[in-house]
């Protein structure tokens, strides 16, 4: 078995960024900007807004992070993402889900300018990656690829079984790794006999957000084991997959803290970078 540490992966990514950015801010005369909404007093959210804000602040990329009331209407919250498409000094606008119940988040993420929108959730940059086509990819599975490949897994050809189904992560996925020549299989929470089909990945991705769902015997000897889950149990986190079990089954595993996580927000910099460059080199 053999660890795919994303922690070690995300910190190499992120001092590239930083040493970029000090590079872009020279020529460009400013440096990258992103806006954070969020909604509410969601716990987790808070965590991983935190964690995003300080990363940005690391590389030298100018972070705002807005806190909202949680009865905020969903109009006042649109004008808000109306007001940072218009600035020119934000490059990237992120709104962190989840929203409140009264909120439709589908209808929120298409507010934010397809340009802006470095968390890949807009329409446009969803068929985008529908078509194959370049747009922002969602940065949890670019940051799933990205590891994958680190460490020179082949994966066309390959079975994916992707374990769960949200727009965040399963269904984006999914799809990157279709565009990948991967052949893929979407598992969730109303597939019957969710063994059978675990039992014949190569590679599985588990995104379901069932803590330690994916059991010792449901995965073949020398599969890829790619744990997104992020679950609490007696305040102690643990993923998707039963790492205790699957450690010395697999072939390569992510651990949870420590493997998806740390890949996410390093590719949330680097889309950030990426919005900042077609904006400076289109006005400069
Ligand atoms: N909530 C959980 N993951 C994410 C993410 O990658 N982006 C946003 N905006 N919200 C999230």
């Amino acid at each position: 078995m053999k660890i795919l540490d994303g922690k070690g992966l995300s910190k190499k990514i992120r001092n590239n960024i930083k040493e970029e950015v000090k590079i872009a801010k020279k020529k460009y005369k400013r440096a990258p900007g992103l806006a954070v909404i969020l909604v509410g007093e969601d716990k987790a959210s808070e965590v991983y807004v935190n964690m995003k804000e300080k990363a940005c602040l690391k590389a030298g990329i100018n972070s705002k992070t807005y806190k909202l009331n949680k009865n905020i209407s969903q109009n006042e919250l649109i004008k808000h993402i109306d007001s940072l498409n218009e600035n020119e000094e934000i490059d990237g606008i992120l709104v962190q889900l989840p929203l409140p119940k009264h909120m439709d988040e589908n209808l929120v993420n298409s507010q934010i300018s397809p340009k802006k929108d470095i968390d890949g959730f807009h329409p446009v940059n969803t068929g985008k990656l529908f078509l194959g086509e370049k747009g922002f990819i969602p940065c949890t599975p670019k940051g799933i690829v990205r590891l994958i490949k680190e460490y020179d897994i082949q994966i066309k050809g390959k079975n994916v079984v992707v374990v769960g189904r949200s727009n965040i992560v399963g269904k984006p996925s999914a799809m990157l790794l279709l565009n990948e020549n991967a052949t893929v299989e979407i598992c969730h929470s109303k597939t019957s006999n969710l063994k059978e089909h675990t039992l014949k990945a190569d590679i599985i991705i588990a995104a379901c957000g069932r803590a330690e769902l994916i059991k010792g015997d449901m995965v073949k000897d020398n599969a890829i084991i790619i744990d997104a889950g992020t679950n609490k149990i007696n305040g102690k986190l643990v993923g998707d997959v039963e790492y205790e079990a699957l450690k010395d089954k697999a072939d390569f595993i992510t651990p949870v803290p420590g493997g998806v996580g740390p890949m996410t927000i390093a590719m949330l910099l680097e889309n950030t970078l990426e919005a900042y460059y077609q904006n400076v080199v289109k006005s400069n």
